[in-house]
C-alpha cells in the first residue's frame, strides 16, 4: 500500500534523515526504519558547495529505491543549482523534492514549478537567517515548507529555539490564506525538543542522530513518539 501523507494539522509524523544512518549498510538501516514503523524517508543531499559537506545524488537514491517501496521519499536539496538535477531526482524515485530558497534566488518559483513538472510534491526550505516573508510569494504554491532549526550541513547539532517561531508564523499564514502546506523542521530534534516543534505547529519532524543513535531504530522511534504524544492535541 503506498504511503498517504498526513493532512496539514493532523498527526505529526517523524521523517528519519539517514544522513545518521550506517553508509555501511543503509539498505538494512531502510528496513529497521520501517519495520519502527516510520514511512517518511528523509534524504539529505549536500553537494559541498551550498553547505560545507558532501553526500550522495541521485544514483544512491535510485539503488535504495526497491528497498521498500512504501517509504515516502523526500530529497532535501542542500545544492547550488538545484533546477540541473530535479529530472534526475525524479527518475530516482523521490515523491518530494525541497529546494532552498537562498540556493534558486530570482527563480524560485520557476524552480518550483519545475519539481511540480516532474510530477513530484515540491517543498521549499529556509535556512535559520532567512526570514519567512522571503518565501511567502509561493506559500501558495508548495506542498511543504521546511524551516531549518540548525543550519543546514552536519547532523547532530542543538536546535535553534528562535526558529521555532518561524513555524508559528507558517501556521497562522496557513490558516488566514487557505493554503495546503505540510511544515516540516530539521535539525536538532531529540526526546527533548520534539514536544516544542510539535507545540509550535510542525507536522513533519525530521531526526538524524535521535533515530539511529545506538543502531536502535525501534527503541528511539518509540521514545520519540512518547515525547511527542506528551503534547495536548491541537
Ligand atoms: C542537516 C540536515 C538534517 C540532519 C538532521 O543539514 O538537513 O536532516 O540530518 O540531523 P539531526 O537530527 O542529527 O540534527
Ligand atoms: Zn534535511
Amino acid at each position: 500500500m503506498p504511503y498517504e501523507l498526513p493532512k496539514p494539522g493532523t498527526v505529526p509524523v517523524i521523517a528519519p534523515s539517514i544522513l545518521s544512518a550506517d553508509f555501511s549498510q543503509l539498505a538494512t538501516e531502510l528496513r529497521r526504519v520501517v519495520r519502527a514503523g516510520c514511512f517518511w524517508l528523509h534524504l539529505d543531499v549536500m553537494d559541498n558547495h551550498f553547505v560545507p559537506n558532501l553526500t550522495f545524488g541521485p544514483p544512491l537514491v535510485k539503488a535504495l529505491r526497491p528497498v521498500s517501496r512504501r517509504l515516502y521519499f523526500d530529497a532535501h536539496l542542500m545544492v547550488d543549482n538545484p533546477l540541473s538535477m530535479i529530472d534526475d531526482f525524479a527518475d530516482a524515485g523521490v515523491q518530494n523534492l525541497t529546494l532552498h530558497e537562498e540556493a534558486c534566488r530570482g527563480g524560485l518559483a520557476e524552480a518550483l514549478r519545475a519539481v511540480k513538472s516532474a510530477r513530484m510534491k515540491a517543498g521549499v526550505s529556509i535556512r535559520p537567517k532567512t526570514p519567512v516573508s522571503a518565501i511567502e510569494p509561493v506559500l501558495g504554491l508548495v506542498d511543504l515548507v521546511l524551516v531549518m532549526t540548525v543550519e543546514p550541513g552536519f547532523g547532530g547539532q542543538a536546535l535553534i529555539p528562535s526558529t521555532l517561531n518561524k513555524v508559528r508564523t507558517l501556521k497562522r499564514l496557513r490558516d488566514q490564506k487557505k493554503h495546503h502546506y505540510l511544515i516540516q523542521v530539521d535539525g536538532g530534534i531529540n526526546e527533548q525538543t520534539i514536544e516544542l516543534a510539535v507545540a509550535a505547529g510542525s507536522d513533519v519532524m525530521v531526526a538524524g542522530s535521535a533515530v539511529f543513535k545506538g543502531g536502535k531504530v525501534d527503541a528511539n522511534v518509540r521514545r520519540l513518539k512518547t515525547a511527542m504524544k506528551a503534547q495536548p492535541a491541537r
